[in-house]
């Protein structure tokens, strides 16, 4: 007798304008074969110009648009959403403000981060994209790399989900950190939804 098919998770990756996207794209190259019940269901811009948007008209995820500036439109619009789209899990990635403690307290999804850094280290308020590797630059570290956590009240703080390190001793410049922390984020972030999810 054949197995029950499992349901298939739906993950909204929220984004700022700013985004490039990247860690959307290796989410989706990761469960587009279909080899893990997951997709991404939804992408958020706050941007209607943002770049993102063509990468998912390309990879046919859906994008809905809403506008930051106020942050209780932003979380009202934003759960609503989530309900239309029956959202089991948020993916921030380079979503870069804070999520108010009652929309992190009344939501029943994990929601997610991902830092391009060894978190507790080179976190928190004002630290993100090329300021975190300047900083470990400066900081002569001789490793870095990425973290996937849970979102809670403060900057960059909340429970480790998953964390990889590399060797950035070979690294010249902040630019040569970001790239190879970037290879890492679009290693780890598939693999900890899966992790959040439970499924193996
Ligand atoms: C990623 O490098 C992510 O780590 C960073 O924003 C970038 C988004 O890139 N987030 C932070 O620094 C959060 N503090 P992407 O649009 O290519 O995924």
């Amino acid at each position: 007798m054949a197995g029950i098919a499992p349901q298939t998770r739906r993950i909204a990756v929220v984004t700022s304008g700013n985004s490039r996207g990247s860690n959307l794209r290796a989410i989706h190259d990761a469960f587009r074969n279909g080899a893990y019940p997951v997709e991404i269901a939804l992408c958020i811009v706050t941007k209607r110009s943002a770049p993102i948007v063509t990468l998912c008209q390309d990879k046919g995820i859906p994008v809905e648009f809403i506008s930051s500036k106020d942050l209780s439109t932003f979380e009202t619009k934003l759960r609503s959403l989530l309900d239309e789209y029956q959202i089991d899990l948020i993916a921030l990635a380079g979503f870069l403000k804070k999520l108010s403690i009652s929309f992190i307290r009344d939501l029943t999804i994990p929601i997610l981060n991902i830092h391009p850094a060894l978190l507790p280290r080179y976190g928190g308020e004002g630290m993100y994209g090329i300021k975190v590797h300047e900083a470990v630059f400066s900081a002569r570290e001789k490793r870095s790399g990425a973290t996937v956590h849970y979102v809670n009240r403060d900057y960059d703080s909340g429970r480790v989900v998953l964390q990889e390190a590399i060797d950035i001793t070979d690294c010249t410049s902040p630019q040569d950190i970001a790239a190879k922390v970037l290879k890492v984020e679009h290693h780890i972030y598939a693999k900890a939804i899966l992790k959040v999810l439970k499924i193996h």
